[in-house]
């Protein structure tokens, strides 16, 4: 038996950053986040299975991926936690082949997408996975075991995607099974509904990420001050301003609070200890840029957002697209820029051209 995902990235403009104390291991998130699924940026899975004892062949990128390598851990450890529920998982040997179309680590998300596409292939290709086949719920929640943010690449409607933090950071006393249901991500708006924005990545630096947004996280959960705070503040206020925005397609409105939602997660990295720094200087050239553009503009007509990364994401719309992607190849060159737009989710074998 063998199948073949295709599954896209997506970029927060709420951001998840830290895990639920009591229920880490199932990355309940602290608070909802929500993303566009970014067209064209995607992991291609092919899942081949036969009876067996969890034995896992992995090759990622064409290269063969051995047990004792970093990429390994993290797939052992999703397989783990996707046995506790679903034991019939050890009965089978898999041949996993993966490619992303993005470098990997460099601040692209490609976990997301990674365990998106894996999580569906798996769910596509073992006979036991029928009953949730078709429960995106369901499957979102099986992603989100692999990582967080994979969560979100799951709805196959793709757009707007919120994932719902489920139980309250403060909740604990609860069954694990109810936790981890709790938390999960679904569709708000689809794609042609935010036909109009165009999404700008703008590939700063190609490097492995110094800290690993897992690692980065959990310090900040530990140690920054006003951590919770910014809990609060995004679930209650933010997130709310954000979609009512975005219903209202009030753009300026909605540029103008993504850029505060990721100015907030990297104020949070600075005031963790040890401090975390994932901006570069040619980020902050472009972060001035594009207010540089706002303020002629007299609007804010484009936004920034930066994960646990250097390299920047643009939100613009059609109307302001050239405009905007021009200043910004100025700084870091056309060859490094990729200009996109709000997508659907993941397909399944040769439903989608690659
Ligand atoms: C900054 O999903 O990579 O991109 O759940 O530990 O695998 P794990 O973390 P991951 O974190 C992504 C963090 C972020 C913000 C976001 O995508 O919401």
């Amino acid at each position: 038996m063998k199948k073949t995902v295709v599954a896209p990235t997506n970029i927060a403009f709420v951001k998840y950053w830290g895990k639920h104390p009591t229920f880490e291991r199932y990355h309940v998130p602290n608070k909802s986040s929500a993303s566009f699924t970014v067209e064209g940026l995607f992991t291609k899975t092919t899942i081949e299975v036969k009876e067996g004892n969890r034995e896992v062949e992995f090759i990622l990128n064409g290269k063969e991926i051995t047990p004792e390598m970093k990429e390994a851990k993290y797939v052992y450890a999703f397989l783990d936690k996707v046995e506790e529920r679903y034991p019939f998982i050890k009965n089978y040997d898999y041949k996993v082949v993966s490619e992303n179309n993005f470098p990997t680590a460099a601040g692209f998300a490609s976990s997301a997408s990674g365990f998106a596409a894996f999580a569906r292939c798996l769910v596509e290709v073992l006979p036991e996975f029928e009953e949730i086949r078709t429960n995106d719920r369901a499957i979102s929640i099986l992603a989100r075991l692999g990582s967080g943010s994979a969560t979100r690449s799951i709805p196959r409607d793709g757009g707007v995607v919120i994932w719902r933090r489920g139980i309250a950071p403060d909740e604990a006393n609860i069954d694990v099974e109810s936790a981890i249901n709790s938390s999960y991500a679904e569709t708000l708006y689809k794609p042609e509904e935010v036909g109009e924005i165009r999404i700008i990545y703008v590939k700063v630096e190609q490097k492995e990420k110094k800290v690993k947004s897992r690692a980065g996280m959990k310090t900040s959960v530990q140690t920054c001050p006003l951590y919770w705070e910014w809990i609060k503040h995004d679930e209650t206020k933010l997130l709310p301003s954000i979609l009512d925005a975005l219903k209202n397609k009030n753009w300026e409105l909605f540029f103008k609070l993504v850029m505060e939602a990721s100015n907030g997660l990297h104020a949070i990295c600075h005031y963790t200890y040890p401090p975390i720094f994932y901006l570069n200087d040619t980020s902050k050239e472009i972060i001035s840029t594009i207010h540089e553009i706002n303020n002629n503009a007299g609007k804010e007509i484009c936004s920034y957002t930066f994960d646990a990364g250097p390299n920047a994401v643009i939100f613009t719309t059609e109307e302001h697209v050239d405009e905007v992607a021009g200043s910004v190849a100025s700084i870091v060159g056309e060859e490094s820029i990729f200009i996109t737009k709000v997508g659907k989710g993941p397909k399944v074998d040769n439903e989608h051209l690659f």
